[in-house]
This record gives C-alpha cells, sequence and structure tokens, in this order.
C-alpha cells in the first residue's frame, strides 16, 4: 500500500497572499499527520513564493511522521537542506516563472553535478529522491548519480486523464509509460515515488503500480481542504490511495 505525503506548500501560497501569519502550514502540517498522512512535503523554492525558510525550520521540530523537502540544487537552498536535515530530499528542477514545477529534471546531462550534490545530501544522512519523467534513460541515470529514489512525475499522465477522458488510448499510453519506468526503477533497486497532478479521480491507477513507495500530492487535496476541511480531504486521499 503506497503511503501518501501531503504537500502543504499552497497553505502558504494562501498566507503569502496577503503575507499575513496564517493560515500556517506548521499547523496544517499536524491536521495533516493526524488525518492520517505518512508524510508532509513542502518545497523550498529560491523565490520563497509559498513555503518560507521559517516555516521548514519548525515542521522540522514538529512533524512526527517525516519530512520531505522539495528543492533545486542552488547552492543556497542544499545548504539548507544540511543544516535542517529532512529525511527525505526530492530535487526538482525550479523556473522562476512556471506556475508549478513543469517537468522532470534532465539528470542525463548533468551527472556530476547532480552527483557532487546526491553525496552531501547522503553524508548528512539525507535520503535523496530525484523527480523524474518516466523516461528510461532519466531513471537510470538517477541509479548512476547515486540517487536512493525516484518521483515519477505524473503530470503528463493527470494532463490526459483530466482534459482527454474520452481518449481512453493516450491514458493507457501514460500509465504504461509509469509503469514501463517504475519496473526500471525497481530493478536497479531505487525506491519508487510518484506525484503531480494527481487528484482524487485520476490517483486509483498510480497507486496500484506495483511496489508504489509514496504518492506526493498537494493541490488536489488543499483546493478540497478549502470546501470541506483538511482532516476529511485528506482522511478521502488516504483511503484512495489505500
Ligand atoms: N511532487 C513534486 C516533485 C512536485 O514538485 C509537486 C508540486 O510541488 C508535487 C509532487 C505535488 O503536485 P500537486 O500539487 O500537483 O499535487
Amino acid at each position: 500500500m503506497p503511503k501518501l505525503g501531503v504537500n502543504i506548500d499552497h497553505i502558504a501560497t494562501l498566507r503569502q497572499a496577503r503575507k499575513e501569519k496564517e493560515p500556517d502550514p506548521v499547523e496544517a502540517a499536524v491536521i495533516c499527520e493526524l488525518a492520517g498522512a505518512d508524510g508532509i512535503t513542502v518545497h523550498l523554492r529560491e523565490d520563497r513564493r509559498h513555503i518560507q525558510d521559517r516555516d521548514v525550520q519548525l515542521l522540522r521540530q514538529t512533524i512526527k511522521s517525516k519530512l520531505n523537502l522539495e528543492m533545486s540544487i542552488a547552492n543556497e537552498i542544499v545548504d539548507i537542506a544540511l543544516q535542517v536535515k529532512p529525511d527525505d530530499v526530492c530535487l526538482v528542477p525550479e523556473k522562476r516563472l512556471e506556475l508549478t514545477t513543469e517537468g522532470g529534471i534532465d539528470v542525463v546531462s548533468q551527472k556530476e553535478v547532480f552527483e557532487s550534490v546526491i553525496t552531501k545530501l547522503k553524508n548528512a544522512g539525507i535520503r535523496v529522491s530525484l523527480f523524474v519523467d518516466p523516461d528510461e534513460a532519466q531513471v537510470s541515470a538517477a541509479k548512476v548519480v547515486g540517487a536512493d529514489a525516484v518521483e515519477l512525475h505524473t503530470g503528463r499522465y493527470a494532463q490526459v486523464f483530466n482534459y482527454r477522458p474520452r481518449d481512453n488510448r493516450l491514458v493507457i499510453e501514460e500509465i504504461e509509460r509509469l509503469k514501463k519506468a517504475a519496473k526500471i526503477a525497481r530493478s536497479f533497486g531505487l525506491t519508487l515515488n510518484a506525484g503531480h497532478g494527481l487528484d482524487y479521480k485520476n490517483v486509483g491507477p498510480v497507486a496500484s503500480i506495483l511496489e508504489m513507495n509514496e504518492l506526493n500530492i498537494g493541490f488536489s487535496i488543499i483546493a478540497r481542504a478549502v470546501l470541506v476541511g483538511l482532516d476529511r480531504a485528506v482522511r478521502e486521499m488516504k483511503e484512495l490511495v489505500r
């Protein structure tokens, strides 16, 4: 049964809309854990558009499940990770103008850079995952550079599922792509995670992929929480993942 990591970035997005103190992602994390979240995920972006340094520090001290820090490989952010020591780090690409992480990272063309960052993080006792497209070359490169895990980017699958619902062939194609990448990851002994764009309707087929360790889900849970409450939104997603 896959674990559910709840990404609480958008609690901070709402707070930063007014630069106020509420809603507080630290309080949200407690509710998520009480509702059954197996982990809390935050993305400390270089532009600090949602999660702030203070959030990461406090979450490290208060989270009782596990803290997964999504981040770029910028030196400043790597230094923060080495100091905070989250349980897991997930390295993601970051572009200033994007609304959300748009694609997986290109490990293949930057093997040395990743190798060096991953070594530093692993030496600090942090497990390292790479957010990659479901692509054989990228998954293989993740193994070569020493990652412990891959998080398969499910964004394209989610787009096809949500916006081309009658085109079943495309949905099946995307699921097959994810399954193939998952098989390669498993054959290398990499821990298998997935995320991006997953919601209450499309999560099932991804949760069913063999040996799926963890799904990281943010936007859909927080969007639902605005209407039904965070506790219920997390419980409903946990049930679907199960
Ligand atoms: N996994 C990674 C690596 C991400 O960058 C994000 C978005 O922050 C997510 C999962 C969660 O995506 P969503 O908010 O669409 O559920």
